[in-house]
């Protein structure tokens, strides 16, 4: 009977903390917790939430997802908790473990994520950095397995920001083998480390491409993802960011460019007729609603996975 597995590394502070077995896991434990084929329990387990960005979809979704495994979340705010005052985090990260079984953080600066991992004694998980948002990518790759059951063939093209979101869909794409292509504008790559990474995992150089030309890379594709052109933390250079990635939206017209059973990915919260039309988020293509709730689910199965 399928269970959770005990992840090697014990964190998931990147995708790169699991290896393809572990990925390819997580998203049949997750699939088989969505249909209700699997009863996992972690009775009385707590994970501490600490959000420094806003977030709807990752906090709800952890604390639905502790209470299905029958443990509870404590959301530690920063402006009422000490860590707005500037506790140091290895202090903060070394009480936290010993009341918490688990921590997710989201903040902006990788390296503090990191700097809590090196000091919690608990696993802890990223809920998004700058860097890199690893939990979006495994309810990014369950809802592409939904769809198409295999990774076999798959296309996915990313259209915007070379950002967090586009960061951990190149290395989880990088583990599972399938073919990702960015188009971007020039100013906006993805960071070099991250691509590197991705191509030293991939045993075919030319399964990542970059371009800055949208049609280009929709051509043939199975997947068009896209996320925000200015993210959290980004809001003062949101007017030329608005500028520079004119012709960079999805709009029905490069939906017609892909392949005519391509799906749409959005992680969510979109700006509307921005990186976006109105259009093509409520059109038959989208999978955006699908993709928001498989976050419970993958993240039901990373943190029994965690807590196994
Ligand atoms: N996609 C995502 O992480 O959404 P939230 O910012 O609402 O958590
Ligand atoms: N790139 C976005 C993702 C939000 C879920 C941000 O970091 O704000």
């Amino acid at each position: 009977m399928l269970r959770p597995i005990k992840l090697a590394n014990n964190k998931f502070l990147s995708c790169l903390d699991i290896s393809t077995e572990e990925l390819v896991h997580i998203l049949e434990l997750a699939k088989n917790l969505k249909n209700r084929n699997l009863n996992i329990e972690y009775k009385n387990k707590v994970l501490g939430l600490i959000f420094d960005k806003s977030s709807t979809r990752t906090r709800v979704s952890f604390q639905v997802a502790m209470s299905r495994l029958g443990g509870t979340t404590i959301d530690l705010n920063p402006t009422t908790s000490q860590i707005g005052r500037g506790e140091p985090i290895k202090d903060t990260a070394r009480v936290l473990s010993r009341y918490c079984d688990l921590i997710a953080i989201r903040t902006f600066n990788h390296s503090d994520l990191e700097e809590y991992a090196k000091w919690s004694t608990k696993p802890v998980i990223n809920a998004l950095t700058d860097l890199e948002h690893p939990c979006q990518s495994l309810a990014d790759f369950l809802t592409i397995k939904e769809e198409f059951h295999d990774f076999r063939n798959v296309v996915l093209t990313f259209i915007g920001d070379g950002n967090n979101v586009a960061h951990s869909l190149i290395l989880c794409g990088a583990l599972l083998g399938i073919e990702v292509r960015i188009a971007c504008p020039d100013k906006y790559l993805p960071n070099p480390s991250v691509i590197q990474k991705a191509r030293e995992i991939y045993k075919n150089d030319s399964l990542l491409k970059i371009t800055h030309d949208p049609y280009t890379a929709v051509n043939g594709a199975n997947v068009l993802y896209t996320d925000v052109w200015s993210s959290m933390g980004e809001e003062n250079q949101k007017d030329e960011k608005d500028k520079d990635f004119a012709g960079f939206s999805i709009d029905s017209h490069l939906l017609k460019k892909a392949n005519k059973d391509a799906i749409v990915l959005h992680c969510l919260p979109a700006y509307r007729n921005k990186e976006i039309t109105n259009e093509v988020i409520d059109c038959e293509n989208s999978r955006i609603f699908e993709q928001a709730e498989n976050r419970l689910h993958v993240q039901q199965a990373l943190l029994s996975c965690l807590l196994s």
